[in-house]
């Protein structure tokens, strides 16, 4: 028995320290070069394409897309294919087109046409969701704090890196989701749902897939 406990508190002690470990890492900037994008030019590019495009969503993609396309630093790191995919996590359900992903970035549209609402998780990384489309409001507990976090179009919900929330769309919402950080830290997260209760085995192969292609496809160009 004795001999068990110890085991498990040395694991604890382990897997607590290496997270420590990247932390103070990501802290240090020693990821910094490795980015492709930064928060502010796509905050800038989703307010253009809303300028432009007001709320015809499936235009204001496009021209998200096509501008990424356009910036030869970006588009040999960027998917050529607009597949869409479920994705549930945190009890909240949406669908995705990954646009990007790698080991220290990832960006994606992600949004639903009905509403959803769930836990944000608590990620490695930091992430960046820009209302492209509706609005979503968001909760922090803390002494004082009564009142919903509401982010309306055009707007950017930086979700802190280890910081936790409750999150909901309640109707139509899509945005420019951008995370960047330690990728492969969220991705427990986001299958869990999937394995725990959906069991969508066509949308977690899909996702795997599409994942590890993106992730091992940038690997190869020399995208960390
Ligand atoms: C999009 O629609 C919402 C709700 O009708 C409206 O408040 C908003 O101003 C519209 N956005 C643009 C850019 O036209």
């Amino acid at each position: 028995m004795q001999d068990v406990r110890i085991w498990l508190v040395s694991i604890i002690v382990l897997i607590t320290a290496s997270m420590y470990g990247i932390y103070q890492a990501l802290d240090a900037g020693l990821m910094d070069k490795h980015y492709i994008f930064t928060p502010e030019k796509l905050h800038a590019l989703a307010l253009s394409s809303i300028e432009q495009h007001g709320n015809n969503t499936a235009d204001l993609v496009a021209t998200i897309i096509e501008t990424l396309r356009a910036d030869p630093n970006i588009a040999p790191y960027i998917s050529t294919e607009e597949e869409w995919m479920f994705n549930n996590a945190g009890g909240a359900m949406g669908a995705m087109y990954m646009i990007h992903c790698s080991l220290t970035e990832y960006l994606l549209i992600f949004g639903t046409a009905i509403g959803t609402e769930g836990h944000s998780g608590r990620h490695t990384a930091d992430d960046y969701f820009h209302i492209i489309q509706g609005t979503q409001v968001a909760y922090l507990p803390g002494p004082g704090n009564y009142e919903p976090e509401v982010y309306p179009q055009g707007s950017v919900h930086h979700l802190k890196r280890g910081v936790v929330k409750q999150y909901k769309m309640d109707s139509s919402c899509f945005a420019l989701e951008y995370a960047r950080g330690w990728i492969p830290g969220m991705m427990l997260f986001g299958y869990m749902d999937g394995l725990t209760s959906t069991m969508d085995w066509g949308t977690l192969i899909a996702t795997t897939r599409r994942t590890g292609g993106e992730i091992i496809g940038n690997l190869l160009k020399g995208k960390i």
